[in-house]
């Protein structure tokens, strides 16, 4: 009979207990840990927080941890109001921004693990160079065949608002890592991610290379993995729907056949 286990130096360990010095106010926080450089299998720490030293979200609550508590937890972030996409994370099983994920809506514990199947640098840093070296794929800059003009290129409002709900998109990598496609072959297929932002050139107006941006991506990994799933559109922090771009690439790939 197959067995299915994860290899023993994965398995997570119950790990510390760290508590601020009050007794009202408080709420549980666990936090996936791995440092690469001990050795020791990845551990599940304990924090009790007091909710009234530190801002209403998730990431406020984990800075206080890092400022007063332990300041050896490792985690990215920027600007604090969902626009950078540098603090995604698993919360409570959802993919997420913890910038905006609010920490007090939910009365029971907090728990915060790395983004799902993706390998950890260190505590909740992932590695993300093959997402950017797939985003980077795609060629995500405007391609004209016409000389540069003296002055903008011009779009008329209905043009531009092809653009909407994709110009938006932070890449965060929410969407891409809760993909079950993404997981088993996010070495080949590009990923709701950089497909939504594939789209976003190929939708444009401006850019002349439609029909090269489609043969890059008619390609039975790289578009035809997904299997409109849609963990993607759901997990979105921005309401995007990537989804639907895919849907639209492969529209547009059947109607010019
Ligand atoms: S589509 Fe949404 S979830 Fe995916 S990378 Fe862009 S902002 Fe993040
Ligand atoms: S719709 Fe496609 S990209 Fe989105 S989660 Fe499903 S398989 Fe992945
Ligand atoms: S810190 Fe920039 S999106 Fe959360």
């Amino acid at each position: 009979m197959a067995e299915f286990r994860l290899p023993k130096n994965s398995r997570i360990k119950a790990g510390g207990h760290f508590k601020d010095s009050t007794s009202e106010g408080l709420k549980t926080v666990y936090i996936y840990r791995w440092d690469p450089d001990t050795g020791d299998n990845p551990r599940l720490d304990r924090y009790d927080v007091d909710t009234k030293a530190c801002g209403p979200m998730v990431l406020d609550i984990l800075i206080h941890i890092k400022n007063s508590m332990d300041s050896t937890l490792t985690f990215r972030r920027s600007c604090r109001e969902g626009i950078c996409g540098s603090c995604s994370m698993n919360i409570n099983g959802e993919n997420s921004l913890a910038c905006i994920t609010s920490a007090l809506e939910n009365k029971g514990d907090i728990k915060v693990y790395p983004l799902p199947h993706m390998s950890v640098v260190k505590d909740l840093v992932v590695d993300l160079s093959n997402f950017y070296a797939q985003y980077t794929s795609i060629k995500p800059w405007l391609q004209s065949d016409s000389p540069s003009p003296d002055r903008e290129r011009l779009q008329s409002e209905e043009e531009r608002s092809r653009l909407d709900g994709l110009y938006e998109c932070i890449l965060c990598a929410c969407c891409s890592t809760s993909c079950p496609s993404y997981w088993w072959n996010g070495d080949r297929y590009l990923g709701p991610a950089a497909l939504l932002q594939a789209y976003r050139w190929i939708a444009d107006s401006r850019d002349d290379f439609t029909g090269e941006r489609l043969d890059q991506l008619d390609d039975a990994f790289k578009l035809y993995r997904c299997h409109t799933i849609m963990n993607c559109t759901r997990t979105c922090p921005k309401g995007l729907n990537p989804a639907k771009s895919i849907a639209q690439i492969k529209q547009a790939i059947q109607e010019r056949k």
